[in-house]
């Protein structure tokens, strides 16, 4: 929902303490898509009231499902029995792309999905053909009409599916769906990241036989009944990611309580790359940052490779450390938007093509920024911490649909981050030139 919230963030002294994060709010979306796949009633724990979860009880709600979400608590329950209805309008599609994971759970419990195109962030063009590809290979027959998406199929058939590159989405998708089919699926080059794992812990619990094998190969022997369960969401490596660059760019001290070192190796690396002391221990990760970070260069790639989640939040660190870094999006062929904000901020950053050469300057300057994504909201929300003066972010919205009370949780470890209503003030931007005629 777009308002005209906006968030000041100041300047901010070493950030320093310890907080949790919430599950994952890609493996919540994906998880509650999977409810439908079963009847009765699910029990989630640990689930953030992101917008994208809010849109998410909108869209299952939509499709009959009776759903309450304790917002003190973060616990969500599903009922999945009263679920009747197959089609997803285009006023719920279109406000995030992760609709689209209810296709597959409706063609295996309706043999039909009536289904508007998704929307999302506009990261890039985000085609949804592996989907389309593989249902018709299993067997669906799959249309276009007024808008919608119909997708049926009388008796999807197992097969073997080969991703051209490893979807999250997709496979997602396509490992739901094949629990319905008897016999055996298997998606090769399939994406192991973290939520799709805990997606495989999920339908393993209701009763549905999965394994995964390295590299990338996932194997289902569909057809088994499933049943309803209660769940512990992932916790997320990308709010926890957030929460460590904003004590390393602070130059501060801070302990992530339950996030999970294994689902952000190389991102961990790059962090000590850069200076930073990680340490690991039952009490979570720990940053302790260097005081003169050196910059890093990486490319981001499917897990385990460095997530493309975190590109722009750790693009917001290199802006500040010593020397150049070179920045590749692989993943997303239009992640670089928040490139365009950040040298408002007085970053030195190049672009050609997917590539960012990021150069460290000493001092960034607090201005006026627009978030035009998730990501890049928390990258702006990053610099804010740590330039001169006052950032004022709009585009609030994005922050709102992937992270719920980060600002809290920043503010909590010392941070100073308001968020306001109305037309905001617009910020002069004090570049080092500025500034030097104001000392004048
Ligand atoms: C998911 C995550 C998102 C993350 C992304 C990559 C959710 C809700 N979102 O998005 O936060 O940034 O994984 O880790 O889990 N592609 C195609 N055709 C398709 C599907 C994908 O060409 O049918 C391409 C995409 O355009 C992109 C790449 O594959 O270039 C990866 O996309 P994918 O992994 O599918 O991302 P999502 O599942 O949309």
């Amino acid at each position: 929902m777009i308002t005209n919230e906006h968030m000041l963030i100041e300047q901010s002294e070493k950030l320093s303490g310890e907080v949790s994060v919430f599950g994952a709010k890609n493996a919540v979306l994906v998880t509650m898509a999977s409810t439908i796949l079963a009847s009765g009633k699910f029990i989630f724990y640990n689930v953030p009231a992101s917008t994208d979860v809010l849109y998410m009880i909108s869209l299952l709600e939509s499709l009959g499902a009776h759903i309450i979400f304790n917002r003190i608590e973060n616990i969500l329950y599903i009922n999945s029995s009263s679920i009747t209805l197959w089609r997803v309008c285009p006023e719920i599609m279109k406000k995030m792309r992760a609709s689209i994971l209810v296709m597959g759970p409706l063609l295996a419990r309706f043999g039909k999905a009536e289904i508007a195109l998704p929307g999302g962030c506009v990261i890039g063009a985000r085609p949804i053909d592996y989907h389309i590809k593989n249902f018709e290979k299993m067997g669906a027959i799959i249309g276009n009409e007024h808008n919608y998406l119909k997708v049926s199929s009388n008796r999807l058939q197992p097969q073997t599916i080969v991703l051209e590159y490893p979807s999250v989405g997709a496979t997602e998708n396509i490992m739901m769906a094949a629990t319905s089919v008897k016999g055996t699926t298997k998606i090769i080059n399939a994406a192991l990241e973290p939520e799709v794992l805990d997606l495989v812990k999920v339908l393993k619990k209701m009763g549905a036989i999965i394994e995964v094998q390295a590299p990338g190969i996932i194997i289902i022997q569909g057809g088994k009944y499933l049943s309803p369960i209660e769940h512990e969401i992932v916790p997320d490596r990308l709010e926890a990611g957030a929460l460590l660059l904003a004590a390393a760019i602070t130059g501060g001290s801070v302990t992530i309580k339950n996030a999970r070192a294994h689902d952000m190796d190389v991102f961990l690396l790059k962090l000590e790359q850069m200076g930073h002391t990680i340490q690991l221990g039952q009490n979570g990760i720990t940053l302790h940052a260097c005081q003169d970070p050196k910059a890093v260069s990486f490319k981001t790639a499917p897990y385990p490779g460095f997530p493309t989640d975190l590109q722009a939040p750790m693009m917001a660190a290199q802006c500040l450390a010593q020397g150049k870094a070179v920045i590749e999006e692989t993943v997303f062929e239009n992640r670089l938007v928040h490139v365009r904000e950040l040298q408002k901020m007085g970053a030195q950053i190049e672009v050609y093509h997917t590539k960012a050469i990021i150069t460290g300057v000493d001092e960034l300057y607090g201005a006026s920024v627009i978030a035009s994504d998730i990501r890049a909201s928390c990258a702006l929300a990053l610099v804010g911490l740590a330039a001169k003066g006052i950032t004022i972010m709009t585009g609030i919205h994005h922050w709102r649909r992937g992270y719920e009370l980060l600002e809290t949780k920043l503010n909590h470890l010392g941070a100073n981050i308001q968020v306001a209503y109305g037309k905001p003030m617009p910020v002069i931007q004090k570049t080092n030139r500025l500034a030097k005629e104001l000392e004048r």
